[in-house]
């Protein structure tokens, strides 16, 4: 591994000097980015952060003060296994892509794309947080996430560069032009356009947005197209800590408010400076609606098309299928037909989306699950929940149809009417947003928010994890 060089990485990048100069212009784009929408204010701290020292499992075991722009940003893909295979689709068993195939080069690109442009936008959601952090532990985990996806975007970039020539470069200079929420030039997927400015959404966002990526990068970490599946491996070592940072964010809010709930069991958790369950339930459904969109369409040719290709495979399809091949099966999904909410037979190849997004669910009820334990500890009888899957939203079958949280099909009037029991109202972000006030001393907390159980790598709470 070269740690050490202009752009660290593992890939042998000096053997390839025309790749090396291409990304090494790349580089101060990527920086002039970073400076003008990555965190707004603290570029020039020290942030206690861990960097990846080599791509095992171990990887991870450096933790020092960096300033954010001298991260190491680069390029870690894991090792290759020997002889690896296409291991699903209909060239299951062949040998895996080291390089594009023509006649999948544009769903490549696409997939690649699609995946690149949430890293950066995800940052740029974030940039504004830094200056109302509930502790000095949650801003050294908030820079942290934000120079992972930043790495992150570094991945993507280099397989745009080195296996999409002319067409990949362009692409990767669009990735550092869009701007999540800019009219003009948007970031791709609506999830990423939609403000994160307030640390509720980002901890729902870490947990239901990121967890997206973690299932997306899985089904991409058994591709066939080895440089990919090598590339996501690693990515999702990283994404982890995202999904912890989410969970146990989310966590530590509803805790604090079912304590605030048991200390004065009559009055509004309001009037003791807490987060009401009703809005933290509120933005639990906001994200993960606008999440599970992110899965697309129910019923997709391009979900066949790229399985088929041997490009995207299904959770853990090696640990948890017998049949690679998923030709012959069918799938039951739900559609809205006349007006009516009716089962449908759709060939298994077509509905993995939502065979992802089934899996998505499933990982999302065990972190629901978990945050109602905190309220049940403090022996508060209250909770949350996840809505339905059909609710609130904006892509698929159930788009331009309305639903209530339990799914139930509605009229539009009927849900205008109600919106504001199931969505965030100007006024609640109004009242999250006047919560927001930085706390910066080591060892101090805000009021709406319960400490962590541990502090970052065997730290404790108080230590100071950005030297301001
Ligand atoms: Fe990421
Ligand atoms: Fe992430």
């Amino acid at each position: 591994m070269d740690l050490y060089e202009r752009i660290p990485n593992n890939v042998n990048l000096s053997g390839d000097k025309r790749l090396q100069r291409a990304l090494e212009k790349w580089l101060p784009n990527y920086l002039d980015w970073w400076r003008e929408m990555g965190p707004d204010g603290f570029q020039e701290k020290d942030v206690y952060l861990r960097t990846a020292i080599s791509v095992e499992a171990d990887g991870w075991a450096n933790f020092d003060y960096v300033k954010m722009p001298d991260y190491r940003w680069g390029i870690f893909l894991k090792p290759a296994e020997q002889d690896a295979k296409v291991g699903f689709g209909d060239h299951c068993g062949m040998p895996a892509y080291q390089e594009v195939p023509g006649e999948f080069r544009n769903s490549l690109r696409r997939i690649i794309v699609t995946q690149g442009d949430t890293e950066p936008a995800s940052v740029e959601q974030q940039r504004e947080l830094g200056k109302t952090c509930p502790s000095l532990y949650d801003l050294r985990n908030l820079f942290q996430v934000n120079v992972e996806e930043g790495r992150h975007l570094w991945a993507m970039v280099y397989l745009l560069h080195r296996y999409f020539g002319r067409d990949g470069r362009d692409e990767a200079e669009e990735l550092l032009q869009r701007r999540s929420g800019n009219p003009d030039k948007p970031r791709i997927l609506e999830a990423f356009n939609q403000p994160c400015d307030d640390w509720l959404n980002f901890f729902c966002f870490t947990t239901f947005t990121d967890r997206d990526g973690k299932y997306q990068l899985a089904a991409l970490a058994e591709s066939g197209f080895e440089p990919l599946a090598r590339t996501c491996q690693f990515m999702l070592t990283e994404e982890a800590h995202h999904l912890f940072v989410g969970e146990t964010g989310v966590g530590r809010v509803v805790k604090r408010t079912a304590q605030l709930m048991k200390q004065d069991k009559d009055s509004d958790v309001r009037e003791l400076g807490g987060i009401p369950l009703d809005i933290i339930q509120k933005y639990i459904n906001f994200w993960f609606s606008y999440s599970l969109d992110l899965f697309g369409g129910e019923i997709s040719s391009n979900s066949a098309d790229f399985f088929a290709a041997g490009l995207k495979g299904r959770y853990k399809e090696q640990d948890q299928y017998t049949d690679h091949v998923a030709a012959h099966e069918n799938f039951t999904l739900m559609v809205v037909e006349d007006g009516r909410l009716k089962p449908r037979d759709v060939p298994m190849r077509n509905a993995l989306n939502e065979v992802l997004r089934g899996e998505y669910v499933k990982d999302c009820e065990r972190a629901a699950e978990r945050w109602n334990k905190f309220i049940v500890e403090e022996g508060v009888n209250a909770q949350v929940y996840l809505p339905s899957t059909r609710f609130h939203r904006h892509v698929g079958e159930f788009a331009g149809h309305t639903f209530d949280a339990q799914g139930n099909l509605i009229s539009s009037e009927e849900f205008e009417r109600r919106r504001d029991e199931w969505l965030p109202t100007f006024a609640d972000r109004e009242y999250v947003r006047s919560l927001m006030h930085a706390v910066t001393e080591p060892g101090k907390i805000a009021n709406w928010i319960a400490p962590p159980k541990a502090g970052i790598k065997g730290k404790p709470f108080d230590f100071e994890y950005v030297r301001l």
